[in-house]
């Protein structure tokens, strides 16, 4: 599994704004968009198929490259949280697809349970899926949205998980049971704590996103 955290300053003063806990929750879901867009941009760098060819500019003729809309990516938005992680991008990448997934985790035994289901039966072959949540934690929530994914059809190699910040516990199942899967972070965190926050984290990326 790789795990990548890219090194742009950018990123890491998206960070800064979601760590503070004085940000308000609509400059706290601007920064979680921002952050987003970033990392996505990243994690789409080596696979967005392109189409090639001959254009004529206003001044001569230019090969030219293309993102080819006929194999859009998909998007994986876990709700809540990471609609706002996901929020870009549709924008940012040409052609996209979106499944929503709902999932949320019971506060006292944080097992997660699957409330919405939009994928679709099966996955185009060997295209990239982005999995967007911004919170890894005990990893309950990321490893079924992924158990439930490849059931439709998606090899570990074909997804890119997409988080804001990653702790341990999640990052070692997912290592365990997707090899060859790639996490894309804006940050990793050293514990989760005994209610399943992150520390330092940035506390309840739902609740701040969406008040
Ligand atoms: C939070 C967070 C992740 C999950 C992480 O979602 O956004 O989805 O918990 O925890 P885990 O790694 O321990 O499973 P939550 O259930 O609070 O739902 P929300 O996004 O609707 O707030």
């Amino acid at each position: 599994m790789l795990v990548f955290v890219p090194p742009h300053p950018l990123i890491k003063h998206w960070v800064s704004v979601l760590r503070n806990e004085q940000t308000p929750s609509p400059v706290f879901k601007n920064a979680m968009a921002e952050l987003g867009r970033l990392l996505i941009y990243e994690a789409s760098r080596d696979c967005l198929p392109t189409i090639t060819g001959d254009i004529q500019s206003p001044m001569g003729v230019a090969s030219v490259e293309f993102i080819d809309p006929r194999e859009p990516i998909a998007i994986v938005p876990i709700l809540r949280a990471g609609l706002a992680l996901a929020e870009y991008a549709s924008s940012i990448l040409p052609a996209t697809k979106t499944h929503h997934l709902g999932i949320s985790r019971d506060e006292e035994t944080l097992q997660p349970t699957v409330y919405l289901n939009k994928l679709p039966e099966k996955f185009p072959e060997g295209s990239p899926v982005f999995v967007v949540d911004p919170m890894l934690a005990t990893g309950g929530t990321i490893v079924a949205a992924l158990e439930l994914i490849k059931k439709h059809g998606v090899d570990n190699k074909q997804i890119k998980v997409i988080c804001a910040v990653a702790a341990p516990p999640a990052l070692q199942k997912l290592s365990e049971k997707f090899p060859g899967l790639h996490v894309y972070a804006g940050i990793l965190d050293p514990t989760v704590n005994d209610k399943g926050f992150i520390i330092p984290g940035l506390g309840d990326a739902g609740d701040r996103s969406f008040g």
